[in-house]
Parts: structure tokens; C-alpha cells; sequence
């Protein structure tokens, strides 16, 4: 068994919106580390959902960080307003800019956690030039857009490979490596064996009638990955 703790962070994309707060309540019982909040705004992705109104909502309901993964074109636009909002870590897709780097720099400056995204069709390489400016890599394991979707395996090399890559960088410079799309109890010690530090999960945990217990159900998974 080795030190490290994975982290959970519950995405609210696959709650029910009808009744918010308690399913917020139930993954925070459920022992979760953060709250995900995917914001898309039908242009990056087709599909379009929440802004600053949802981390504010999450934010009045706990004080787990609340972790925003940033589906948008332009996404500097926001910054400012969802880190007033509550966001304690703000992700943004590399396919989304070709002004990563100042954009991660900006994130810092406002006091969040600052995080960079790749789809499945990117490559790793894509981080070289902002590794210093990264405090959180989150490997899709989806194509972005929807909840429930499968799982892509190709995101275990990935994973694989990140680990190792940020693993070997300087002192001081050790992003978290979160992993997001189909990941549930079945998958959740693949995941963290290949070296994921953060699981996202949407249906994973909100699909059932038990939040609470399945956000429980995929702590044992993901630290049995590691054992
Ligand atoms: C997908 C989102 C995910 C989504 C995960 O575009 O970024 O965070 O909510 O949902 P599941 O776990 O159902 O794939
Ligand atoms: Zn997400």
C-alpha cells in the first residue's frame, strides 16, 4: 500500500438539479474531496450548462473546493467572476487557446488552483511549454460534452505516461493528475494504478439512488488500485 489518497470530486452534471443541495449533501457524507462543475457553452462543446450561478449554489452548500472544468471558448472571460464565485480550481481546455500559458498565470494571480485540460485526441506534448504553470492535468477519458458516456481505455496510457512525466519534473513542480468520463467502481483502481490523483465521476456516483454510498463504494476502488 503506498502514502498516497486519491481524491473524488463528484460532478454535478449527473445530478438531479430538482434537488441540488441534497445531492451535494449526499456525496459530502459520502466522504468527497471536491465538487466538479462542468461548464460548456454549446460552442467548444455542443452542449451547454451552468456558470457562476452553480458554483455559488455548490459554494452556499459546502466547503469542499469546488472544482470548475472550463468547456468554453474564450475562457479567460470568466475567470475573475467564477473565482469571485467560489471556484477553487478553474481548468481550462489547451484546444480552447493558443494563450495557455498567460491564462494559466492569470488563474494563479487570482488565488485558484490553475488546471489545464486535454481531450483524448491530444496529445501529452501539448502541456511541454506550461508544465511550471500547472497545478492540476486533467486527462479526459471522454470526449467532452455529456455525462454517461464509456469510459476510453486509451486514457490508461495516457495516464501512464503523465505519471511518469510529472513525476521526473523539477522540485516544486508537481501538478495533480485528475482523470474525468466513465470512471465508477468498476474502472476507479485502473485509473489510480496508472497513476490518477483526482477521479472525476458523474453517473458513476449519481446514478443510482445512493450518492452517498457509491461515492464510498469508489474510495475503496480507487485505493485498492493502489495496494
Ligand atoms: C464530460 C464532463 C464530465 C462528466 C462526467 O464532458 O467533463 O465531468 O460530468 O460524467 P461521467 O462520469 O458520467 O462520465
Ligand atoms: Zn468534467
Amino acid at each position: 500500500m503506498t502514502g498516497r489518497r486519491p481524491l473524488l470530486a463528484p460532478s454535478v452534471l449527473a445530478a438531479d438539479f430538482g434537488r441540488l443541495a441534497e445531492e451535494i449533501t449526499a456525496v459530502v457524507e459520502g466522504g468527497a474531496d471536491w465538487i466538479h462543475v462542468d461548464v460548456m457553452d454549446g460552442h467548444f462543446v455542443p452542449n451547454l450548462t451552468f456558470g457562476a450561478e452553480m458554483i455559488r449554489t455548490a459554494r452556499r452548500v459546502t466547503d469542499l473546493p469546488i472544482d470548475v472544468h472550463l468547456m468554453i471558448e474564450h475562457p479567460e472571460r470568466v475567470f475573475d467572476e467564477y473565482v469571485e464565485a467560489g471556484a477553487g480550481v478553474l481548468t481550462l481546455h489547451v484546444e480552447a487557446t493558443c494563450h495557455l500559458h498567460r491564462h494559466l498565470q492569470r488563474i494563479r494571480e487570482l488565488g485558484a488552483k490553475a488546471g489545464a485540460a486535454i481531450n483524448p485526441g491530444t496529445p501529452l506534448s501539448a502541456l511541454d511549454a506550461a508544465w511550471e504553470e500547472i497545478d492540476l492535468l486533467l486527462v479526459m477519458s471522454v470526449n467532452p460534452g455529456w455525462a454517461g458516456q464509456a469510459f476510453i481505455r486509451s486514457a490508461l496510457d495516457k495516464l501512464r505516461t503523465a505519471r511518469e512525466r510529472i513525476d521526473r519534473l523539477p522540485d516544486g513542480v508537481r501538478p495533480l493528475l485528475e482523470v474525468d468520463g466513465g470512471i465508477d467502481a468498476a474502472n476507479a483502481a485502473e485509473v489510480t494504478a496508472a497513476g490518477a490523483d483526482v477521479l472525476v465521476s458523474g453517473s458513476g456516483i449519481y446514478r443510482g439512488d445512493d450518492p452517498a454510498g457509491s461515492t464510498r463504494a469508489l474510495r475503496a476502488a480507487a485505493q485498492a488500485g493502489l495496494s
